[in-house]
């Protein structure tokens, strides 16, 4: 998309771990679930994250910025750098365990998209499966949404959602709500994908 119509949006991922939800996004693109977009990069604030290896295994180009004591801008300014050489047009969060600053949440403004496991505005922040047990819901699920300087409290995308049984443990709601993580997380890209491409082709009638 940065470099017109007809090529395909790039995509780049941020994760700090598991990288299921990595694997899930990379797996839509493949499939073409989610159609006429590549995973330009995958970049971990963590050298032993467990994400990088099915990265690479899929062919995907992995970065590793460690924070290593630098201040949050820093960090940041070396991401936004790494994204901004590999042309990415969206910016996915997955598992990534790290407020963004404004300085990156201005660089990408409207582009950065986040996955959590609970239904949004309820229990952001971490451990929303033990949040949501511990408040008692009976239903509960996971949320994509924009990024911006609140936390957890973009505008949002999409939502799935999951039912508490009365003998879960914070392993097996999470279990559950992973399952409809990976399919929420694709159909939400391609929502916003489409919008970007509608933007675009409204931007280039506007101007002719
Ligand atoms: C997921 O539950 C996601 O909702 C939350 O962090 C977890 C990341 O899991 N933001 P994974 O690394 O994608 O497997």
């Amino acid at each position: 998309m940065s470099s017109g119509l007809e090529s395909r949006a790039r995509i780049g991922i941020l994760i700090s771990g598991r990288g299921s939800n990595m694997v899930a996004l990379a797996d839509a693109v493949s499939t073409g679930r989610i159609p006429n977009a590549q995973i330009a990069v995958v970049i971990s604030d963590q050298v032993n994250a467990a994400g990088l290896a099915k990265a690479k295994t899929r062919g995907i180009e992995t970065v590793v910025v460690e924070r290593r004591g630098r201040s949050r801008e820093d960090h940041d300014r070396e991401i936004v750098a790494a994204l901004k050489a590999r042309r990415v047009d969206l910016v996915c969060l997955a598992g990534y365990m790290r407020v963004l600053s404004d300085e990156f949440l201005d660089a990408f403004r409207g582009r950065i998209l986040n996955i959590h496991p609970s239904l949004l505005p309820s229990f952001p922040g971490l451990d929303a499966q033990k949040q949501a047990l511990e408040h008692g819901v009976k239903w509960t699920g996971c949320t994509v949404h924009f990024v911006d300087e609140t936390l957890d409290g973009g505008p949002i995308i999409a939502q799935r959602v999951v039912p508490v049984r009365d003998d879960d443990t914070v392993e097996t709601l999470s279990e559950r709500i992973l399952v409809e993580e990976h399919q929420l997380y694709p159909e939400a890209v391609g929502i916003v994908l489409d919008q970007l491409r509608d933007s675009i082709i409204e931007d280039c009638s506007l101007q002719s």
